[in-house]
């Protein structure tokens, strides 16, 4: 595996949301003291429930929300609050994104050529000639034709226009992928030619993802190493197939006994949380998942979080239980 080109350091994202009683602003704790490494040529995932904040991680590694505080290495470059336009200008021009909607992300009155090179437009090539032999370059390569290049966009279907999304993704010549969902708004019938084609565009053009998913069969295929966040906080990560074989936390194991594919057997039986979800606004210092977790204890209920540690190889996690016997 290739060198560390992204590091997130205690990353941290709050938002100010208005508290109706009172009228001065609550915290909400969207991303809480993050820490992720994602290796060159990797595929890293994201996971955990709606709300969780890996959309919020992924946009304000593009600079799309600002940081509250900690920082993120990315490409040779520090990240923090303080960080000045240029600088996230050079870090930006490594990163690219394929969201999750093809239908509201792309410009509807821009024909497919006009869509795919716009990041080199914004990244200021002006001869129209050089932007359109470069959308045709790689029209192709996401299985579309050269006639495709005068359509718009609102003629293709969902698939295609995924594909012309990860066609814009690469035309200036971004390392890193975001790709945020990109087949939850697609016909499943698609979602495996959208990973292959991901997966392909990986080798032939050495792409590193960050693969934000809510599949977890999907992520277990197509990752190397994976990140497990509860209501802002990553409960667990490492490599997919050692979290996968030895889910640690309660939480990764509450999520993983829900995938019949990883449970065929029947051996690991679902657990079923019960129990009220925390809420992300001015959270107490405990663990976030103390409300739902069928383990919690009394250290759950008045001690913090403690920080990541090591339990296997390639594997950390966070738990006042770690370092206990698990049965599995
Ligand atoms: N601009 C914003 N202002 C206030 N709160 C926000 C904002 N964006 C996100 N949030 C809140 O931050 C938390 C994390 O949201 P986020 O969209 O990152 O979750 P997610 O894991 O991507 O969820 P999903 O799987 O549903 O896409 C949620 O509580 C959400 O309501
Ligand atoms: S710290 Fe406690 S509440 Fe949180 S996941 Fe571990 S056992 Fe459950
Ligand atoms: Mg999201």
């Amino acid at each position: 595996m290739g060198e560390i080109i992204l590091k997130t350091r205690d990353l941290t994202v709050d938002f100010k949301v208005r508290n109706r009683l009172f009228g001065r602003p609550d915290r909400l704790s969207a991303v809480q003291n993050v820490n992720i490494e994602v290796r060159r040529g990797e595929v890293y995932g994201l996971v955990g429930e709606s709300g969780c904040g890996k959309t919020t991680l992924a946009n304000t590694l593009l600079g799309f929300v600002p940081i509250t505080s900690g920082a993120f290495e990315c490409f040779g470059h520090t990240i923090d609050h303080r960080t000045k336009p240029d600088q996230w200008k050079a870090v930006r021009r490594h990163m690219q994104t394929v969201f999750q909607d093809p239908y509201t992300s792309l410009n509807s009155r821009f024909t497919v050529w006009q869509i795919i090179s716009e990041p080199l437009f914004i990244a200021g090539e002006r001869n129209e000639r050089v932007l359109r032999e470069r959308a045709a370059s790689l029209v192709e390569k996401v299985g579309l034709s050269r006639e495709d290049l005068d359509r718009y966009i609102f003629e293709f279907s969902g698939g295609q226009r995924q594909r012309v999304a990860i066609a814009r993704a690469l035309v200036a010549g971004a390392e890193l992928i975001i790709c945020d969902e990109p087949t939850s708004a697609l016909d499943v019938s698609v979602h495996s030619q959208i990973c292959n084609l991901l997966l392909d565009l990986r080798d032939e053009f050495e792409l590193t993802y960050l693969f934000i998913s809510h599949n977890l069969s999907l992520v277990k295929h197509i990752t190397d190493h994976m990140a497990v966040m509860y209501l802002g906080e990553v409960m667990e990560s490492g490599a997919t197939a050692e979290i996968f074989a030895h889910p640690v936390t309660p939480y990764t194991r509450a999520l993983m006994s829900a995938i019949p594919e990883v449970n065929p057997s029947g051996k690991r039986e679902r657990i079923i949380l019960t129990g009220e979800a925390r809420s992300p606004i001015n959270p107490p210092d405990l663990c976030r998942f103390a409300s739902r977790c069928p383990e919690a204890c009394d250290i759950c209920r008045c001690a913090p979080l403690p920080p990541a540690i090591c339990v296997g190889a390639d594997h950390t996690a966070r738990c006042h239980l770690t370092g206990k016997e698990w049965t599995l």
